[in-house]
């Protein structure tokens, strides 16, 4: 469907779930979320129903989200119908994944396409320190067993923070010569909460090209990402700047959130409830929510936060 500005919004991000087994100092506070009462949130029915709305208003892409996916325990089910609503084209899923061992196969059989996977560093101090609680062999591991899955693409997601990796873009970048994966920098972004960090985390993904002389343009469409790619490597290197080059004018998403909202913008507060409708009214607040997406964001920076209102693992990247 065309949004109020042009834009043709054909992909959903559904977070499954606010909970993580993992406390990313840039998503979410040290102590996870207060638990909500189950009736707050969205049932696989009411995911099921949203996502069979999305499709008659023309969404082909959904990517399912957290918090961390994988910690729902019916996320397989919720997979597998999803891969199996007329109309959706490609079922992709972001994940941390430390649970990816044990789920990728299923996860692949259930018609997950493709997975996303974050992953800051490769140093197991610093894994443990911005995540705050993990452990950067079961990481790896979970990125193995996706090669492993077969999935049509694998693609590893660092968020870019000053001081703390940007001395390891060539390792990471690296990746990519090692691995049929591709590698992607995002800016970090100003969060609600993201109190961790001072203003000299805050830089732009061109330092990413500094230190990659090598890499040449890409063409072709890399979603939000800017594509380049090292000499006689397999899979690419993305840049995503929502900060210093922001995309709202190509904006092709929709968010729904875990606890019922829709969110046409991840930086704005607007929210359209959808908890508890049937699908006729669900698709018509669907469809008031991409007409009404917001042109842009606005400034965002160290002195310009999201005005989001939610953590990231509230909203699902
Ligand atoms: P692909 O389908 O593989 O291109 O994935 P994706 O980049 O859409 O999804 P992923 O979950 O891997 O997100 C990567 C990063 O891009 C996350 O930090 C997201 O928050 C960020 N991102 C994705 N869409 C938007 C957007 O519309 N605006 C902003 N500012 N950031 C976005
Ligand atoms: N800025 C940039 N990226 C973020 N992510 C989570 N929080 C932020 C933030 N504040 C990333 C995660 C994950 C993706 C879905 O969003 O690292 O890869
Ligand atoms: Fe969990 Fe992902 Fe947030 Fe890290 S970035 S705390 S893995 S939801």
């Amino acid at each position: 469907m065309t949004d109020g500005f042009g834009r043709n919004v054909n992909y959903l991000r559904m977070s499954v779930t606010e909970l993580c087994n993992l406390r990313c100092r840039y998503c979410m506070p040290a102590e996870g979320v207060c638990k909500k009462e189950h009736a707050e949130m969205l049932t696989e029915e009411e995911m099921i129903t949203a996502v069979e709305a999305a499709a008659s208003l023309g969404i082909t892409k959904l990517r399912i989200t957290g918090g961390e996916p994988l910690v729902k325990k019916n996320i397989l089910s919720i997979c597998r119908r999803a891969a199996q609503v007329a109309g959706i084209r490609e079922l992709a899923l972001t994940t941390n994944g430390v649970l990816l061992p044990q789920f990728a196969r299923p996860l692949r059989e259930a018609g997950v396409e493709r997975v996303n996977i974050s992953l800051d560093t490769l140093n197991p101090e610093k894994y443990s320190y911005i995540t705050r609680i993990g452990t950067l062999s079961d990481a790896l591991a979970g990125i193995q067993a996706a090669l492993d899955a077969g999935f049509q693409k694998v693609k590893i997601n660092a968020v870019l923070i000053g001081g703390f990796n940007d001395d390891e873009i060539l390792p990471l970048a690296l990746l990519t010569k090692q691995y049929p994966v591709d590698v992607r920098f995002i800016e970090l972004m100003p969060m609600y909460d993201s109190g961790d960090f001072d203003q000299s985390a805050y830089i732009p993904g061109s330092v990413v090209l500094e230190r990659l002389p090598e890499a040449v343009p890409v063409s072709g469409d890399g979603g939000v990402a800017k594509r380049y790619r090292l000499p006689d490597a397999m899979g690419c290197i993305g840049l995503i700047n929502p900060v210093s080059a922001q995309f709202c004018g190509t904006c092709s998403r929709i968010r729904l959130t875990a606890d019922g909202k829709l969110k046409p913008c991840l930086h704005s507060p607007e929210e359209y409830p959808i908890k508890g409708l049937s699908f006729p009214e669900m698709r018509a607040q669907m469809e008031r929510a991409i007409l009404w997406k917001p042109k842009w964001h606005g400034n965002l920076n160290a002195a310009h936060r999201s005005r989001a209102g939610r953590d990231m693992n509230r909203i699902g990247g």
